[in-house]
């Protein structure tokens, strides 16, 4: 019984590759086993949660580690890259606050992640983004059907859009399962005020970074790169859109999207698209990544809703990430708990259709 428990903690160390750090090193010494969870499959749009890393697993490993006197954030201690650091500190905004829920920990959101350009494995992403991957300074340019394009470093946009102010949100993810964020950041709607789009602005099309030196998962895979997102320029407008440069109060660590990525709590996770190098206003709906790749299961709205399932999950409950194995699932919210704000985008829109 306790072989079987320490042989379990050692395969999580094993495939969160940390076992490069010393003070690993010193708890396991014998050679690590290849297991099922090191193989990658070709097609991640069929790899479901369960197959990357569990949560319990992750969450084992956690567990150990500070039982061990180590945090995650401990283990990748200096090798922490500094994103966007404009703007701080902020001031929370009074009005986003979700009194009734308890923000995720941090180390868990920092932890747990999906980040396919580093590993389709959500607890190897952490480690693999932060070795070496450079996000301070940052560029992005703004383009397309705007009067005012511009390439413009993070950190002065941030000043342009008159800095930042922290909002905590729900996120959830469509492999259902969520996480309460304080997300620092400022609304897509100063930037576009910023930019001045023309009348044939109907959508934005985001793109990440392409660097397969600094990002391996780039370097293959089903996903053709970079990574792309869109909304309606309705939906990037609306109050709670919003471009995130930091989590609980300080920069956006690089596994979560530094230095600068996009926030949409009604939508499922993957429209948060992360590292954002262009922004582009079109008269197309662009075409998003997962859209590309499977779209029976995933649209261009991905709205939140407990109605419309997707092929391989039920979306109508979550597991709250950080609340323990064995704690009630609770019921997904319509818009994930936004109706009130976003209701009136779709109501003419077939939600099952246009999923
Ligand atoms: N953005 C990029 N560029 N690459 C990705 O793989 N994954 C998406 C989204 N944005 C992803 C991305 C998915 S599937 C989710 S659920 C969220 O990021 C996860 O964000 P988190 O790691 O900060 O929780």
């Amino acid at each position: 019984m306790h072989i079987l428990s320490y042989a379990n903690v050692k395969l999580g160390v094993r495939n969160l590759g940390w076992d490069n750090d010393p003070r690993l090193a010193l708890l396991f010494s014998s050679p690590q086993p290849t297991t099922a969870m090191n193989i990658r499959n070709s097609k991640p749009w069929n790899l479901p949660e369960s197959t990357a890393t569990p949560e319990d697993d992750y969450l084992n490993r956690r567990k150990f580690l500070k039982a061990a006197g180590l945090s995650s954030g401990a283990l990748i201690g200096g090798s922490i890259a500094r994103a966007a650091t404009g703007g701080f500190p902020s001031t929370k905004n009074e009005n986003f606050l979700l009194e009734s829920l308890e923000p995720t920990e941090f180390d868990l959101i920092a932890g747990y992640n999906n980040f396919y350009e580093f590993s389709y494995d959500k607890g190897e992403v952490q480690k693999l983004a932060n070795q070496g991957w450079k996000t301070e300074p940052w560029t992005i340019e703004i383009a397309g059907h705007v009067d005012n394009p511009m390439k413009i470093d993070v950190n002065e946009l941030i000043k342009k859009v008159g800095g930042i102010e922290q909002r905590v949100y729900r996120f959830r993810c469509v492999e259902a399962w969520s996480m309460v964020i304080p997300w620092d950041g400022f609304k897509l709607s100063a930037l576009i005020d910023l930019v001045q789009p023309n009348s044939k602005a109907k959508f934005l099309k985001f793109t990440t970074f392409y660097d397969p030196e600094s990002a391996p998962g780039q370097k293959g895979g089903s996903i053709d790169w970079p990574y792309e997102e869109g909304l309606t320029i309705e939906e990037a407008r609306n109050e709670l859109t919003l471009l995130a440069t930091g989590i609980y109060g300080k920069p956006i660590p690089n596994q979560n999207g530094a230095p600068i990525r996009l926030v949409v709590p009604w939508k499922y996770g993957f429209k948060s698209i992360k590292s954002i190098v262009k922004i582009e206003f079109t008269s197309k709906q662009p075409m998003n990544t997962w859209q590309a790749l499977q779209s029976r299961e995933y649209g261009f709205y991905a709205n939140v809703n407990p109605e419309v399932d997707h092929p391989r999950w039920s979306q109508s409950t979550e597991r709250i990430i950080g609340s323990g194995f064995f704690s009630k699932r609770r019921d997904t919210l319509m818009f994930n708990g936004y109706e009130e704000q976003v209701a009136h985008m779709y109501k003419d829109l077939d939600l099952r259709r246009f999923y």
